[in-house]
């Protein structure tokens, strides 16, 4: 029991006062949840409260535009979360009648909620016994208990979860998972943890064997992918034309500009690359070089250039993902990061 009391003592001295700590409203802890998900909790924040206040039930969220969600969403990357919250929050009112669901077993059906997410809004909202398994959770048990097992291999994920249970303080499993999170947030860091001040430490294994920086281990990651995508800033008046992307790829529905995505990065001077533009825009078009922007995502690299168009001639009928907004209301579309740079640099 030491190691579960020693945590929850470290928690209520250490723990930070955020604000879905206060409920056990189970949409509240899953706004949280989803926006938490590869966000840090400083960024995340502001985008809760803004959520929260615009939907203050399941029910507000349901009934709002995907452009709305997206709009709010703006910034968070990983745009996929928002859609699917888009559609659980439809869920919940058609199959569950505006109850948000507490249990996992519940849980773990909608859609963006994978095992730490079912855990954690279970535990925090009904007080089921589920442990919470998260990048934290993996650091301080590995060097706590000297586990060598890659964490992102399916034998590290099956031992961690396991052992991740066994330690559950099933007492009062939201106040342990909430615990042990923060205590991997704040003392047991990734880096340069202050070992000297930790009260696990004398049985630590990762401690007492001077291990602390090698634990926990994960196997590398497959190299990023280069994508290189060359965007047309076409502006006529008071409207630029932008394009709602559709295809099943990064920044679904979200709107950029009519794009040709090539193999390498390529110039005005290259042949190749010139026809691809003018079997689009039509012969006439004259192009310029505008700038060059390097946008880094988890799994891919994308190299975006931006050019000008002039005298361009476009198909309608052929390119229906495209449309003419007015520049000043461009702002109330959702774009992707980089595109929101580039408008609000240019424009
Ligand atoms: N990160 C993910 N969930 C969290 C929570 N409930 N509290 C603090 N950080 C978190």
């Amino acid at each position: 029991m030491t190691f579960q009391f020693e945590l929850i003592n470290w928690y209520q001295a250490n723990k930070r006062d955020l604000p879905w700590r206060h409920t056990t409203d189970a949409y509240t802890i899953w706004l949280s949840e989803i926006i938490l998900q590869q966000t840090r909790v400083e960024q995340g924040l502001p985008y809760f409260n803004s959520f929260l206040s615009n939907f203050p039930t399941v029910n507000d969220f349901a009934n709002a535009t995907e452009a709305k969600v997206l709009k709010l969403w703006q910034g968070l990357g990983y745009y996929s979360r928002g859609r699917n919250m888009h559609a659980t929050a439809q869920i919940v009112m058609n199959n569950y009648n505006g109850v948000f669901p507490t249990l996992h077993d519940d849980l773990i059906k909608l859609k963006g909620v994978g095992e730490y997410t079912a855990a954690a809004i279970s535990s925090f909202s009904s007080g089921e016994a589920r442990a919470v398994v998260d990048g934290n959770v993996f650091r301080v048990l590995a060097r706590y208990y000297g586990i060598d097992t890659a964490i992102n291999s399916q034998e590290g994920k099956k031992q961690f979860f396991k052992l991740a249970n066994e330690m559950l303080y099933k007492e009062d499993p939201a106040l342990y998972n909430q615990a042990i999170m923060e205590f991997g947030a704040i003392q047991c860091k990734p880096k340069s943890p202050d070992c000297g001040i930790c009260p696990l430490r004398l049985d630590c294994f990762a401690y007492n064997n001077s291990v602390v920086n090698q634990l926990p281990v994960k196997l590398a990651k497959a190299e990023k992918k280069h994508r290189y995508f060359n965007y047309f800033v076409c502006v006529e008046d008071d409207k630029i034309l932008v394009r709602e992307r559709q295809a099943k790829d990064i920044w679904q529905h979200l709107y950029d500009f009519p794009c040709i995505e090539t193999e390498m990065n390529c110039t005005v001077m290259d042949g190749d690359f010139r026809t691809a533009i003018k079997n689009q825009f039509g012969d006439s078009t004259e192009i310029t070089f505008i700038s060059y922007k390097k946008h880094l995502l988890t799994h891919q690299i994308i190299h975006v250039q931006f050019f000008g168009l002039k005298n361009y001639i476009f198909n309608f009928s052929k390119q229906k993902e495209l449309n003419w907004v007015l520049l000043n209301t461009l702002d109330e579309l959702p774009q992707p990061n980089v595109i929101r740079n580039f408008i609000d640099e240019n424009f």
